[in-house]
């Protein structure tokens, strides 16, 4: 079968890799990709968000699977898209349609879901401009640091954590009364902080049945000990060595289970990954967010421990057989250390040469931003290289990946070091 991938990223490279072991694979493109994933398949110039390039190109290569990547086209209708067009609708789609992707899309639209599922998370309420007054007196009820969240999209800046009450009121002002965050920020949720270690757990679901893969931490804050700004992710670690047996039992119990349960009652058809990002609170598990996609770097850590064939994984999902399917997962831990543009999150340059990528032998590179000008491999964006090692424990893993940067090289190159320092 002829295979479509959505994105750019070290997710969709790792997709890409994944999916090209496949022995159900004809041909494998990826939209619009990067030079990582222009050796593995063919690469297609285009915008995620523009639909009516998407149906061409599906047409003209006779696409018979689409797996969209990031949030964004899922967030605007890819899916529905596809359904609402006679000549796409027999192309089953990896994602979620618009009205499930809201629970990445609107936070309140999440956070009411759980509310109704009895699905542990932080208490909350969520405000507008025209009741801001009741969020300054719910942001006195409540205590440092202050929680706020923009409810739509803000491309992962829309949450600010406050120590000081009156920063707090302030801020909330700035996201409802000056559209900080733009239109995101026209609601503005309020959560109770909660204070513990974060994890990730991924689920593939059609929306009755649903597979559990492979765990994982990442690493947000662009510097060692998880200071200064928040990036895309520094860094993966799967599986999460403090999430025992025990704990994952909770988190299928008390999150996996009333989340599909909780679609299934809503009537909201589900068909892709669902993110849940946790936090572990004195041994229990409490949802901090859904995204509708798998994590960027998770998916370079996630991806590699899985053994069993992902298109045929995918096809049973999507096609009801999940009950049918047992996944076959590699025991080793499996950890990806993200090389960055120095400046990242933060202004930084492109098209500087990437050098070594031949001579790394005991790490498996995941392209993000990358693309290739006169022949040579160059920066193409903040986040440059996933690279991914495995090992027998997490420590000789990094080990593995700290070894393999050595032998790259691209001018202002910077990665964190201390990957693992909290495990
Ligand atoms: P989100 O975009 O909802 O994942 O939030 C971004 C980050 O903010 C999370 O990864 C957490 O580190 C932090 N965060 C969000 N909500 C809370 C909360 N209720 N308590 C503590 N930290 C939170
Ligand atoms: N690594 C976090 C994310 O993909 O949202």
């Amino acid at each position: 079968m002829n295979v479509l991938i959505l994105g750019s990223g070290g997710r969709e490279c790792a997709f890409a890799w994944k999916i090209a072991q496949s022995k159900h694979l004809s041909k494998l493109f990826i939209a619009p990709g990067n030079a990582g994933t222009a050796e593995i398949g063919e690469n297609i110039e285009m915008n995620v968000n523009d639909f009516d390039a998407i149906k061409t190109a599906a047409l003209n290569h006779r696409i018979d699977l689409v797996v969209v990547g990031p949030e964004d086209p899922l967030v605007r209708g890819i899916h529905d898209f596809f359904l609402a067009d006679d000549t796409l609708r027999h192309i089953p789609v990896i994602g979620p349609q618009k009205f499930a992707a809201q629970l990445e899309g609107s936070k309140e639209f999440a956070k009411e879901f759980m509310a109704k599922h009895d699905i542990p998370t932080a208490k909350y309420q969520s405000f507008t401009i025209d009741n801001i007054d009741q969020g300054y007196a719910f942001l006195e009820s409540l205590k440092a640091p202050y929680v706020l969240k923009a409810d739509g999209l803000a491309g992962g800046k829309g949450v600010l954590i406050l120590n000081d009450l009156a920063e707090a009121k302030q801020e909330l002002k700035e996201m409802l009364g000056h559209q900080k965050f733009g239109t995101a920020s026209a609601k503005v949720v309020i959560e109770e902080f909660l204070d513990g270690i974060e994890l990730s757990s991924f689920v593939l679901t059609n929306g009755e049945d649903y597979v559990v893969l492979p765990n994982a931490k990442d690493y947000k804050r662009i510097g060692e000990g998880d200071t200064g700004l928040n990036t895309g992710g520094m860094g993966a670690i799967s599986p999460v060595p403090f999430a025992d047996d025990t704990f994952l039992k909770k988190v299928e119990n008390r999150v996996i289970k009333p989340t599909i349960e909780g679609l299934k009652k809503d009537k909201i058809p589900y068909v892709g990954f669902i993110f849940i990002g946790l936090i572990k609170v004195n041994n229990e598990p409490y949802v901090i967010e859904y995204n509708v996609r798998m994590g960027d770097p998770e998916t370079e850590v996630v991806l590699p421990r899985i053994k069993s064939d992902f298109l045929e994984l995918l096809l049973a999902t999507y096609f009801k057989k999940l009950h049918q399917y047992k996944l076959d997962i590699d025991d080793r831990y499996a950890t990806t250390v993200m090389l960055v543009a120095g400046g990242y999150p933060e202004a930084y340059a492109k098209g500087n040469e990437i050098k070594g990528l031949d001579k790394v032998e005991d790490s498996v590179l995941f392209h993000a931003g990358t693309t290739v000008k006169n022949n040579k491999v160059v920066t193409n964006g903040g986040r440059v290289l996933a690279v991914t090692s495995y090992g027998e424990g997490f420590r000789l893993a990094l080990e593995k990946s700290y070894n393999s940067i050595e032998k790259i090289h691209f001018d202002q190159m910077n990665f964190r070091r201390d990957l693992g320092f909290d495990l």
